[in-house]
């Protein structure tokens, strides 16, 4: 069982906690590949998605989780929200909580966010994805992912090139796969690697090729540039030319190597649509995959809370 009503982070679940939510998830992806992929297993339970920026990916299959476990499921975004006359996160939170929800998954621009709003209202809060801190359920997709492919994560190198300073897919990453047993690289301009990550274990390559040596799964990540004030690399261009991978790059990587990257892509830059679109790539996989470890965070969580809340 989980330890917590909240799914808020990696950095302070354990490797218990991270292989259970990817078993159950397992479990939950044959479910959506059978003919009926619809249960009734959270039924009379509400998740409200709650999002002050935007998504694809994480806001859409947070919504079909809730909908394929037959819970109840709406969402707000902030746009068309009171947030717009001035209301605090959490006196939204506790409009949720009057209004019977039993689960907020939230995505918000400031880190740390979600953990307020969790100390503020019973409901079980889900963090798709606070600033720069974390995204939790991206990064245990991801694992998910590379773990279907090898088996397992133990003794697997993950290469992490991109954006790595803005990036919350990558510090996730970088607390569960280490966690995992998986060693995890990371190569960028250095004025993209956020100061102290090599002492959260991560590995600082000084190429890409270095980076991408002997790796079993190399992640893109895209370039923030919503989140930078400008400045930190020349341009796109040359970005893609010294930073990119492309296949000349993917020569160094372990044979079977895969490519998965959080989305959404910005073709060109950070991955060669080559790559993108190439038989390595597992870019599309992830995202089924993202709704099965949402399906399975949602039902674990309740099981927390039918049996402590
Ligand atoms: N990977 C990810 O968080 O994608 P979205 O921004 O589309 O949710």
């Amino acid at each position: 069982m989980l330890k917590s009503k909240d799914l808020l982070g990696l950095r302070d679940a354990t490797a218990e906690e991270i292989g259970l939510i990817l078993d159950t998830a397992e479990e939950m992806k044959k479910k959506l590949n059978s003919p009926n992929k619809t249960s009734e297993l959270l039924k009379g339970k509400t998740l409200v998605t709650l999002f002050y920026e935007n998504s694809t990916r994480t806001r859409s299959s947070f919504e079909l989780a809730g909908k394929y476990l037959g819970m109840t499921e709406i969402n707000i975004s902030a746009s068309s929200s009171s947030v717009q006359k001035g209301e605090t996160l959490i006196d939204t939170g506790k409009t949720l909580q009057s209004l019977k929800t039993d689960f907020i998954a939230i995505r918000h621009p400031m880190g740390g966010a979600p953990h307020l709003l969790a100390k503020t209202v019973g409901c079980s809060v889900l963090n798709g994805g606070d600033g720069m801190n974390e995204h939790p359920t991206q990064a245990l997709l991801d694992m998910l992912s590379i773990r279907e492919e090898f088996g397992t994560l133990k003794g697997l190198k993950v290469a992490i090139l991109g954006d790595i300073k803005h990036s919350r897919v990558a510090k996730s990453n970088l607390f569960g796969l280490t966690k995992m047993g998986a060693e995890v690289w990371v190569y960028a301009p250095q004025t993209l690697i956020p100061r102290g990550f090599d002492e959260l274990g991560a590995h600082i390559a000084t190429s890409r090729e270095q980076c991408v040596d002997g790796a079993n799964a190399v992640m893109g990540l895209r370039i923030q540039l919503e989140r930078q004030s400008g400045g930190l690399f020349p341009s796109l261009s040359e970005y893609s030319r010294f930073y990119g991978v492309n296949d000349a790059v993917m020569k160094h990587a372990a044979k079977g190597a895969i490519i998965v990257h959080p989305g959404p892509v910005n073709r060109g830059v950070e991955l060669t649509p080559q790559l993108i679109d190439g038989e390595s790539s597992r870019i599309e996989d992830q995202v089924t995959n993202g709704l099965a470890v949402r399906m399975a965070a949602l039902r674990l969580l309740s099981e927390y809370r039918e049996a402590n809340l």
